[in-house]
């Protein structure tokens, strides 16, 4: 396919597991930039990581809704050098959750978007067929929460994932049917259109304030 944004974008060179952990105490050390991707469980978060990383299965997915229960950090290295790390956290909305289950995932989530010194921004990804849903907001509001640490405002961005199983016209209505409902710059994704790839690397470098032009 071809790839019409891609001169504009440094490519990914290199991408590695960094760590993992079910518990806020034991999350690896915060170091460099950081990015959150987060929604509901099944929504793609893992298939839209190693789409950004052009890696096939390094962050797991599942046809099973909740595979995904601890945070997971992921380095990713672009070819002008910069660096940054992308992190997976554990989705929310799973109907067949323990009430522990339930809190544990909030306390886990709650401490890292608020206390993470290295967060520089939040993806909110929806189902382009769903929209923004309640438990959406919920996590919105928290993002925009005070944090509990010195660090600069989040950047805040909402991904429409799953952008292939809409015909083509119906895209930009489903986009911007979420851009009214969440107020949010909004990015339409396939994990089958390397295009939205590189627009969603383009979005993020300048969210967190690397060029977006390669060298
Ligand atoms: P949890 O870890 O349970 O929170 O799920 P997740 O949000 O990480 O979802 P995951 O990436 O595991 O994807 C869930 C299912 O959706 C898998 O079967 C994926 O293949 C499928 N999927 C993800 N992205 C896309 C997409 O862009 N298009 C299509 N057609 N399917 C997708
Ligand atoms: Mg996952």
């Amino acid at each position: 396919m071809a790839r019409s944004t891609s001169s504009r974008v440094p490519r990914i060179v290199e991408a590695n597991f960094v760590g993992s952990s079910p518990k806020p105490e034991h999350l690896p050390d915060p170091v460099g930039v950081e990015i959150a991707f987060c929604g509901r469980s099944n929504v793609g978060k893992s298939s839209l990581l190693n789409a950004l990383m052009l890696r096939r299965n390094l962050a797991r997915t599942s046809n099973t809704p909740g595979c995904t229960r601890q945070i997971a950090f992921f380095q990713a290295r672009a070819s002008d050098g910069t660096v940054v790390r992308l992190v997976d956290l554990p989705g929310y909305g799973y109907a067949r959750r323990s009430k522990s289950e339930r809190i544990s995932w909030g306390n886990l989530v709650e401490e890292y978007l608020l206390a993470r010194p290295t967060l520089a921004a939040v993806v909110a990804l929806v189902d382009v067929r769903r929209g923004v849903e309640a438990d959406d907001e919920d996590l919105l509001n928290l993002v925009t929460a005070p944090a509990r640490v010195p660090r600069p405002p989040l950047g805040v961005l909402l991904v429409a994932t799953k952008l292939d199983k809409l015909p083509r016209s119906a895209h930009t209505p489903a986009l911007q049917r979420i851009r009214r409902q969440s107020q949010r710059p909004t990015l339409g994704f396939s994990v089958k259109d390397p295009d939205t790839h590189d627009r969603l690397w383009q979005e993020l470098r300048r969210t967190i304030g690397f060029t977006t032009t390669a060298g």
